[in-house]
């Protein structure tokens, strides 16, 4: 596997192996960026993963600083998944001087997750741009974990023209439910027993839903009130349609979002719910 620092590396690989498929990650990988890896091979191009932990996405107060850097597990791991290159650049390589331009994103940045990390789709959408323009890739990998971001970076790619297909990953989750994630890793045992919790209640509430129960802000209420009651801080519970838009009274097709806190450790998840052809992520070539 080749390890890229600098744009020049960069770019002497991209003249000799692209087409090529990107995987971005921000690193500390587990089996979920794994499965995006191999996802992105089924492509049948040379595959590039970038590790950046990029510091325009995170807020004053949030764990930049602490983020886990596991820089030779990562690649030994990408190894392991015949990944073809890897590009770890440093702050200084990406951001060379101050970034003072930035994607100006649409009202759902500032929506779910963006409504309790303000600017934090800015700096994702800005990263990504940059990482496109860069590696250049005819595809990339995102997950579904992070649904509303993947929904801004789609948006951002068919609005902006940019000739990139992209390709969804499902979220991978331990045998207990709870969704993979870097930020698992801050969890102590309490709360790694506690938090499955949040995948069993978007569960719950997601069969709610297709038994046919409409009454969403009473679903998304009794789901927030059993996590406060089991020690939650709830950012949001959520009940959407699958442009992430509120849900009319006749809609079928549901994600059910959830974001809380553990202590300091703040846990994502989501679900689909209905018939998986009304999710435009699930055949996303755009
Ligand atoms: O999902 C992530 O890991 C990050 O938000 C991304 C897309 C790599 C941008 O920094």
């Amino acid at each position: 596997m080749h390890i890229l620092r600098s744009l020049d590396e960069l770019s002497a690989w991209r003249a000799a192996h692209c087409p090529c498929v990107l995987v971005p990650t921000m690193g500390n990988l587990h089996a979920g960026h794994l499965a995006l890896i191999e996802r992105a091979r089924t492509l049948a191009l040379p595959v590039i993963s970038s590790l950046f932990v990029n510091p325009l996405q995170f807020g004053p107060g949030e764990d930049y600083k602490r983020y886990p850097r596991t820089f030779d597990a990562d690649r030994s791991a990408l190894e392991a998944a015949a990944c073809d290159a890897l590009f770890a650049p440093e702050a200084a390589t990406l951001y060379p001087y101050k970034q003072t331009y930035r994607v100006w994103p649409p009202a759902l940045a500032d929506d779910l997750c963006g409504a309790h990390r303000p600017g934090h789709f800015d700096g994702v959408l800005t990263v990504v741009l940059k990482l496109f323009n860069l590696v250049q890739p005819a595809a990339a990998v995102f997950g579904k974990k992070d649904y509303q971001q993947l929904a801004l970076i789609a948006g951002m790619v068919r609005e902006f023209n940019l000739p990139i297909r992209l390709l969804a990953g499902e979220t991978v989750r331990q045998s207990d439910g709870l969704a993979l994630s870097s930020r698992n890793a801050y969890l102590d045992a309490a709360a790694r027993t506690e938090a499955p919790r949040l995948a069993h209640l978007l569960r719950e509430a997601a069969s709610q839903l297709a038994s046919g129960r409409r009454d969403y802000a009473r679903i998304e209420s009794a789901t927030r009130d059993t996590l406060v009651r089991h020690g939650w801080r709830v950012d949001y519970i959520a009940i959407r349609d699958p442009a992430l838009s509120e849900p009319g009274p006749g809609e079928t097709d549901f994600v059910v979002l959830g974001a809380a806190r553990l202590g300091d450790v703040r846990l994502i998840d989501n679900l689909e719910v209905g018939d998986p052809a009304a999710f435009p992520y699930n055949h996303l070539s755009l």
